[in-house]
């Protein structure tokens, strides 16, 4: 079995700052640290990590190609990582000491993949393989149509939040999961609570307070705590969290056992700076005490 992530790749130029800016304000940063990040890219890294095979579909521009050695070196199969005549995308990421982030991001290559690549890479797939996408490249809508046709199951992480974007995949999805915020603006957005929605599993993340899974077919709720720890950079936990479910459900564990590590991987997650290049290894995760 394998993952094919169509999956954004950004440079994460990370700023620490004493709080986060507000409209009109100049503020000074103590330090600044670059991370190989994109939602996408930290997905798979951590995917990979768990000890699945994952196949990135993507782009970066001319000068990404650092971005794609170091997906090679996390063990992420880059493959299908084209070389477009576009920026490669980047993040300029300011952290305040508890953790909390403000991102602004410039999409360029991500934005530039072309449903015909797609379909191209996806003859590859296997039926019952994984198929992931997160809201920062461009092609979502056809992946998943096409991801539905070929028999893979198609998981939407509805990041960065767009109520529409959500809309326009849901008839294709198995899995989908967003923030609590999220899952309230899609509400009002559809009409449909998450335990509603025409989609197999839903995980609506919770922040500190953990994460709830809705079996929809069995119509059944769960609740799954995070551990308690303390937070210098939230920044990728929440993908970390993705890949590693993602992972688990490749691996074949039950959907509780794979909460359980993703919760875990996450926990990591914010106790360290950086993105993709911090993301822990299966072993690291298992080890770890909280
Ligand atoms: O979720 C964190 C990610 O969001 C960062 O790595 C940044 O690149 C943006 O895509
Ligand atoms: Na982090």
């Amino acid at each position: 079995m394998a993952i094919w992530n169509l999956g954004s790749i950004n440079a994460d130029m990370v700023y620490a700052v004493p709080h986060l800016p507000g409209p009109g304000e100049t503020l000074a940063a103590s330090g600044m640290e670059r991370f190989l990040g994109g939602k996408g890219a930290n997905m798979s890294v951590a995917a990979a990590r768990a000890g699945s095979h994952v196949h990135q579909i993507g782009a970066v521009g001319p000068d990404g190609r650092w971005a794609v050695d170091r997906l090679t070196e996390y063990g992420v199969d880059t493959r299908h990582i084209a070389t477009l005549e576009a920026p490669t995308g980047h993040a300029i990421i300011a952290v305040e000491p508890g953790g909390e982030n403000l991102i602004v991001l410039l999409p360029g290559a991500n934005r530039a993949i072309s449903p015909e690549r797609i379909a191209n890479v996806l003859a590859d797939a296997t039926p019952g393989d994984l198929l992931v996408m997160q809201n920062e490249t461009s092609a979502q809508v056809e992946a998943a149509r096409l991801g539905r046709e070929r028999g893979l199951t198609v998981c939407y992480a509805a990041a960065p939040f767009d109520a529409q974007a959500v809309r326009d995949v849901l008839p294709w999805l198995d899995f989908l999961i967003l923030n609590a915020v999220e899952a309230e603006q899609l509400q009002q957005a559809t009409g449909l609570s998450p335990d509603q929605l025409p989609v197999q599993h839903v995980i609506v993340t919770l922040g500190s307070k953990g994460a709830r899974y809705f079996d929809t077919n069995r119509g059944k709720t769960a609740e799954y705590p995070a551990h308690k720890v303390t937070a210098v950079d939230t920044t990728g936990a929440g993908d970390t969290f993705t890949g590693y479910v993602l992972s688990g459900m490749d691996r074949g564990l039950p959907m509780p056992q794979a909460i359980a590590q993703a919760m875990r991987a996450a926990a990591l997650m914010v106790m360290r700076h950086g993105t993709a290049d911090v993301i822990p290894d299966l072993k690291e995760v298992l080890e770890a005490r909280f």
